[in-house]
């Protein structure tokens, strides 16, 4: 079922799987609720860690029909482009600091069929995007400085959350606002009172025992 920004909406992080089973990893996040898979992809260069890139993603997609969101932590977005496209990406998106045509890459995203998202970083202001809120279907407001999982929510982050559901309001848009880093059952509170509707978690699902508890916890927060 397609989302709204309304809906709440749980995204297991892959990164916090277990890469020696992903298949069984990834049946567990679905089992368990979780209604997107955020794949982190890194580049070792954008970001000073190197995760993994389309075949581990056109694997998964080949293996069930969960809604892949991809999140391009890559200094070139522009470049790789077609190669998540056709791994089968529903969501993909680039940062706003990446080396890129902001608007072309975004253009480009939506033209191939997929939901076209927004990063940016915790250092980066809210103005910085203001240009493209009405050319994105996703605005990722990073909660963390991108990387690694496991690092401590970023509370300050919540002004730009509110200032993106004000302006999201007050222009009449329909984006999706998005937190990744740091979400747990008490953050992901926080989130959705700042104005958050998807939340990217991976050591508090994927590090639980009870994954369907977790998805849960935060689906109620
Ligand atoms: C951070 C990644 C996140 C990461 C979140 O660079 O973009 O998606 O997996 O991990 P947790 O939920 O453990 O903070
Ligand atoms: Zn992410």
């Amino acid at each position: 079922m397609k989302k709204k920004y309304t809906d709440r909406v749980i995204a297991p992080s892959l990164l916090a799987a277990d890469f020696s089973r992903v298949g069984e990893e990834v049946t567990r996040a679905i089992n368990a609720g979780g209604d997107w898979l955020h794949l982190d992809v890194m580049d070792g260069h954008f970001v000073d860690n190197i995760s993994f890139g389309p075949a581990m993603i056109q694997a998964i997609h080949e293996t069930n029909d969960v809604f892949l969101d991809v999140h391009l932590m890559i200094s070139r977005p522009d470049h790789y482009l077609p190669c998540y496209v056709a791994a089968g990406a529903d969501c993909i998106t680039v940062h706003v600091e990446a080396d890129h045509d902001v608007t072309d890459t975004l253009q480009r995203i939506r033209r191939a069929g997929c939901l076209a998202g927004l990063a940016l970083n915790p250092a980066t202001p809210f103005s910085d995007v203001v240009p493209y809120l009405d050319k994105i279907d996703l605005l990722l407001c990073m909660t963390v400085v991108p990387g690694f999982g496991g690092q401590p929510f970023m509370e300050d982050v919540m002004e730009k959350v509110k200032a993106a559901a004000d302006y999201r309001r007050e222009n009449n848009l329909s984006y999706h606002i998005e937190v990744d880093g740091g979400i747990g059952v008490e953050t992901a509170a926080i989130s959705a009172k700042a104005g958050a509707n998807v939340m990217v978690a991976g050591s508090t699902t994927f590090g639980a025992k009870d994954m369907a508890a977790a998805v849960q916890g935060i689906r109620e927060a």
